[in-house]
């Protein structure tokens, strides 16, 4: 049995169960095309059985590398963005006290920290000063190995490191994840004897975080990547066999997201009440949009973090444009216990909550909030985690992955290519006057 489950309790008034049904047949087909790999994109469907397929060796590999980063260094910098960054990232914090960022001093494990994910001039900076007086290990990740963001990030990373550690001591505590043969960054490493880690060629960024994408940073953070591995393997064995649409997370799960399209429900809402989570939405947010949003079709996704947002956001949820369906991340178990105490004044009105715990409060406002959003005809998918731990976690990320892929042949698109994704490069390009894009270069100056 899986632990991740869907729940459609509160999608009643506007799905009704007549109508899942009917989608029987589609998702068998869309299924199979899955399975059988005979659908469109079906060169990046390595991702489907890479649970049961990570060699024992790899894994071996990942965590001796890890060690040897966690020994040496106070700060690990994980160079990447977009696939080669999220799903990292959306693991660490999930798993991370929420101040592991002021604790790092301890020295129980390197602080995890991100470059090349934006140009910010200030951050990249920024990030540099820090890293002066910190002993400190990159790890560059990108499958192209030519994209400009970490590029650049990881040149200025690369110097920094070199005027520090002398060219030698640099270039061992650089390691790589790139393609296995063509890119900049694998000639790059080849050159300077970099440890390197190959990206399959058949999984895309955005599906690549049980690739040593993601298990190596979630390694070096210190986390379990075997459990990892196992709870992503746990869903993959569940998801293949489960026929039964009602029963199957995924299936069920997109069927319900698109029939909701389908009725103008355009963009959806993820929503946690566990502030570890935000980057698990942005993950998710670029896994469906960089996936669904082409042909002038797809559901838009995007993120709340409550009860933090019903405060800002909370009001057009409520009553904005009826364009809206919420996904609800709910967390059963938190990991730590606080209760609210008793106070003998009494003056914040609060004794009535007195010995009952923060995550009952929680729970009582996710349910709160929930009604009042379907009575405001904005319909409810929520997502139940018993826990968040790596077992956990690992089901989650492969029951979201199967379940774009399924809904994403529902929607009659290809869910692993991004060609949208080239427009705003080739302008750059153009602006940056890149060798090469001479003619694009004068076309984009006379609309300035
Ligand atoms: O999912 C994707 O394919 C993209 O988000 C890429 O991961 C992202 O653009 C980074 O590309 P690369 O890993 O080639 O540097």
């Amino acid at each position: 049995m899986v632990q991740v489950k869907v729940k459609i309790d509160n999608t009643k008034d506007f799905v009704r169960k007549d109508e899942i049904k009917l989608f029987k047949s589609e998702v068998e087909l869309q299924r199979r095309k899955v399975y059988k790999k005979t659908g469109e994109g079906s060169d990046f469907l390595g991702w489907v059985d890479l649970p049961g397929n990570i060699p024992e060796d790899l894994i071996e590999r990942i965590r001796k590398d890890a060690e040897q980063i966690r020994k040496k260094s106070q700060v690990a910098v994980v160079v990447g963005i977009g696939g080669s960054y999220l799903g990292a990232r959306a693991i660490i914090d999930a798993l991370s006290n929420n101040f592991y960022m002021m604790q790092h001093t301890k020295g129980e494990n390197p602080l995890v920290v991100y470059a090349g994910q934006n140009i910010g001039e200030d951050y990249t900076a920024e990030l540099l000063d820090f890293l002066d007086d910190k002993e400190y290990s990159v790890i560059v990740i990108s499958k192209s190995g030519t994209t400009t963001e970490p590029a650049i990030a990881f040149r200025l990373l690369r110097k920094h490191l070199e005027e520090k550690y002398g060219k030698e001591e640099a270039s061992q505590r650089i390691y790589a994840v790139t393609d296995a043969s063509k890119g900049a960054l694998k000639t790059l490493s080849d050159k300077m004897s970099y440890k390197t880690y190959v990206i399959p060629d058949d999984v895309g960024g955005r599906y690549s975080v049980l690739t040593p994408v993601g298990l190596l940073p979630i390694a070096v953070a210190g986390f379990d990547i075997g459990a990892f591995i196992k709870g992503a393997q746990t869903m993959q064995q569940y998801l293949a066999k489960e026929d039964d649409l009602f029963k199957n997370p995924a299936a069920l799960y997109a069927v319900v997201r698109n029939i909701l399209y389908r009725k103008g429900k355009t963009t959806e809402v993820m929503a946690n009440y566990t502030p570890n989570m935000l980057f698990f939405t942005e993950w998710w947010k670029q896994l469906y949009g960089e996936s669904e949003g082409k042909g002038q079709r797809g559901i838009f996704p995007a993120g709340v973090n409550f009860t933090t947002d019903l405060h800002s956001m909370g009001q057009y949820i409520q009553d904005g444009m009826r364009n809206l369906f919420e996904t609800v991340v709910r967390v059963e178990q938190p990991e730590k216990s606080l209760e609210i105490p008793y106070d003998e004044d009494n003056l914040d009105g609060l004794n009535f909550l007195a010995g009952k715990r923060l995550s009952y409060v929680n729970k009582m406002a996710e349910t709160g909030t929930m009604l009042a959003h379907v009575d405001g005809e904005v319909p409810n998918i929520e997502i139940v985690l018993p826990r968040i731990n790596e077992n956990v976690l690992g089901e989650l990320v492969y029951f979201f992955e199967m379940a774009c892929a399924i809904s994403g042949y529902i929607l009659e698109i290809n869910p692993f290519d991004q060609p949208g994704v080239e427009a705003y490069k080739k302008n750059m390009f153009a602006l940056l006057e890149k060798p090469g894009f001479e003619e694009e270069t004068a076309q984009i100056r006379k609309r300035l």
